[in-house]
């Protein structure tokens, strides 16, 4: 199993000192850095440990002064200072140890000396961590910077003798007791530990010298209460989940996880199993779970309260906000759902043009109500007068919509599609071509941004493909999973909606949670960090490293004709054939199964921006030990001696078998 160690290196320009940020390392569920104390003031200091401070107490002490005497404002200031010397005499290496923002303590290589190439560890922690894997986690993450960016050789630690807790810590991170230190401190007898690099634990085949089991990813702990709730689930809720792409029926049976809670990119179910997680929400978080600057805008607007009888402040900022990101619309009015979006386009469409059809791209899904749902083969309660209002057209294939157009006799009020999907870019002068058609039979252009807009760019495939539609709608990740969704277009048609118009008034998305403060609080925080960081062009790196691990794997087990990666790096989704080539629903089950019994959660391989490296090395590795399974059934011409229980079936089937309950 890879370790679960990452390192990311922020060096920022201009400082005295190279300012390195260690991590993050994701160690039961907190977020582990280390960051330099050489970049913080006295005052960011006091901010960071104040609220912390009566829970702080030193441990492993590496001087005579006490936890308190270290951390007032004052002594800080002038450690600050001392900090910049050594640091700048290559002597000293200091790091604060933070969890989820806060400081926990301090880590530090004292006594670099390059020529020897060797250094000591100081460890200061506070009880709440003592002897936790989140000190492990730090310290991992400082061996790895001394033996591989600073190019040490040798690390050494005293510790006090007879400490159970910091002789575990080290002893898990590879060091040795070398045997008794006299006379290093006044009053305490100290052992000396140390690892060379050579000695270093290969993070490649285990992950045990560190990093505690209890959050590597993995379903050891079975999922006996799972399959309790789901159950129950079954009794209370139809389909047993509140979406069908997310029911029991989706996965293996009897390991379907439910689900209580989340951070960055893993999960946790109610087993205490840890899953890796992929499809993040149905695509709608792609900054990962409890993104902290969203969470701490919605936890501001909660504050402020949340739903009023007049629109607020911040109805004026997000709608501010969304038409500078979207340059081709004018206006922009928020809802909660996708669906709300699709079926208010429709409606405006239709009023605007006097026309009732609609012409649909056969692209997966756009709206759970009855213009699209009549088109699906789940369509039972759809009156066929509705149903007949819906034609499809085939993506990249102009001919078809073409066709549409002439048979429809000049019915067809808009044309709604995706630009791009994650398997199909538009063929060149294709969305040019449905333009073109759409203007040349007076129809509307409405362009689905649900999937597109924040995961291709924030400002939705519009902008990277340079095709204006009429109206365009929002959803899924404007709000990192809060619901909201928004619906955008030219001035002229979205006034339809409102009062500077003289034309019958369209009933345009007014709903009692439309403007509710807490989702208006996440997109905006959601735009912010789009604007400060590049969340797609992480997505994309990463879901690259993932496709290349997948799709070697596959290659070097013989078996790339069956399983393979595919589509847009930031929204890939995994093939399973069966031995005759064939899209398989027994293999993919099969192969979901592998991957959640190592700690895999997904129907899919759609990545968010918190996934990391070492989230997608041990993604990539529990592909491979899938893949070895999978290559065995293939060999067996079929899934039964693997696969236990029934295979998954489509989420929008007519009927409920084969997973009738
Ligand atoms: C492309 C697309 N459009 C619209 C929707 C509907 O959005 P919602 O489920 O938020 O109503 C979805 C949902 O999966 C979607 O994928």
């Amino acid at each position: 199993m890879p370790g679960l160690i990452r390192q990311a290196f922020r060096f920022r320009v201009g400082l005295p000192v190279p300012a390195v940020t260690l991590g993050p390392v994701v160690t039961r569920g907190k977020i582990v850095e280390l960051r330099p104390p050489v970049t913080a003031d006295a005052a960011e200091w006091s901010r960071l440990v104040r609220p912390e401070r009566d829970r702080l107490e030193a441990r492993w002490p590496a001087s005579e002064l006490d936890w308190a005497a270290r951390t007032s404002e004052a002594a800080w200031r002038d450690r600050c200072a001392d900090f910049r010397r050594l640091a700048r005499d290559g002597v000293v290496l200091p790091f604060l140890i933070t969890v989820d923002g806060l400081i926990a303590g301090e880590l530090r290589l004292d006594r670099i000396d390059r020529e020897r190439g060797s250094a000591e560890v100081q460890v200061w922690i506070s009880r709440a961590h003592e002897g936790a894997s989140i000190t492990a986690g730090a310290l991992r993450l400082l061996v790895h910077h001394g033996f591989g960016e600073r190019e040490l050789r040798r690390l050494t630690a005293p510790i006090p003798a007879g400490d159970r807790a910091a002789a575990t810590l080290f002893g898990r991170a590879g060091f040795r007791r070398e045997g008794m230190l006299r006379g290093y401190r006044p009053n305490t007898d100290y052992e000396l530990w140390s690892l060379l690099a050579a000695d270093r634990p290969d993070e490649a085949d285990s992950d045990l010298p560190i990093v505690s089991t209890v959050d590597v990813p993995g379903s050891g702990r079975g999922f006996e209460r799972s399959s309790a709730l789901q159950r129950r689930l079954h009794e209370l809720v139809p389909g047993g989940a509140h979406t069908y792409a997310r029911g029991s029926d989706q996965y293996p049976e009897d390991m379907a996880p439910i689900l209580v809670r989340g951070e960055g990119c893993r999960v946790w179910d109610a087993d205490g199993n840890c899953f890796i997680e992929y499809g993040m929400g149905l695509r709608s978080v792609t900054l990962g779970h409890g993104y902290r600057p969203v969470l701490d805008a919605v936890h501001k607007a909660l504050a402020d309260g949340v739903n009023f009888s007049r629109p607020t402040g911040l109805e004026v900022s997000a709608a501010e906000d969304f038409l500078s990101l979207v340059p081709g619309a004018d206006m922009v009015k928020f809802a909660k759902n996708g669906s709300d979006a699709t079926t208010a386009a429709i409606r405006l469409a239709r009023a605007a043009t006097g026309r009732d059809m609609i012409a649909v791209c056969d692209q997966p899904f756009f709206s759970a109500d009855d213009w699209f749902i009549g088109a699906v083969e789940m369509n039972s309660g759809v009156p066929d007068a509705i149903r007949n209002q819906t034609v499809r057209f085939q993506f990249n294939d102009l001919d078809s919509l073409k066709l549409r157009f002439a048979e429809s006799g000049g019915q067809i009020a808009c044309v709604v599609m995706e630009a791009a999907t994650a398997l199909a870019e538009p063929e060149p002068g294709f969305l040019e071509g449905v333009r073109a058609l759409c203007d040349a039979h007076g129809s509307l252009l409405v362009f689905d941004e649900m999937i597109t807009g924040f995961r291709w760019s924030a400002s939705g495939a519009q902008t990277v493909y340079g095709v204006r539609p009429d109206l365009s709608c929002w959803g899924k990740a404007m709000g990192n999973g809060f619901p909201i969704s928004a619906l955008a277009g030219r001035r002229e048609l979205m006034e339809l909606g409102g009062l500077n118009t003289e034309s019958p008034r369209v009933f345009l998305l007014s709903t009692t949670h439309g403007p509710e403060t807490v989702s208006l609080a996440a997109f905006r925080a959601v735009v912010r960090a789009y604007a400060d960081g590049d969340p797609i062009g992480v997505m994309e790196r990463r879901g690259a490293l993932l496709a290349d691990g997948v799709n070697t794997a596959a290659r070097e087990l013989g078996v790339e004709e069956f399983v393979a990666a595919i589509g847009r790096p930031s929204c890939m989704v995994f093939t399973t054939r069966d031995p005759d080539g064939r899209p398989s629903q027994p293999f993919r089950t099969l192969f979901m199964q592998e991957l959640l019994r190592r700690g895999v959660l997904g129907q899919s391989f759609v990545i968010s921006a918190a996934h990391t490296v070492a989230d997608v090395e041990h993604t990539v590795w529990a592909t491979r030990e899938a893949l070895k399974v999978y290559r065995r059934a293939l060999e067996d011409g079929g899934v039964e001696r693997f696969l236990d229980g029934r295979p998954v079936a489509p989420a929008l089937r007519s009927l409920a078998s084969p997973r009738q309950l």
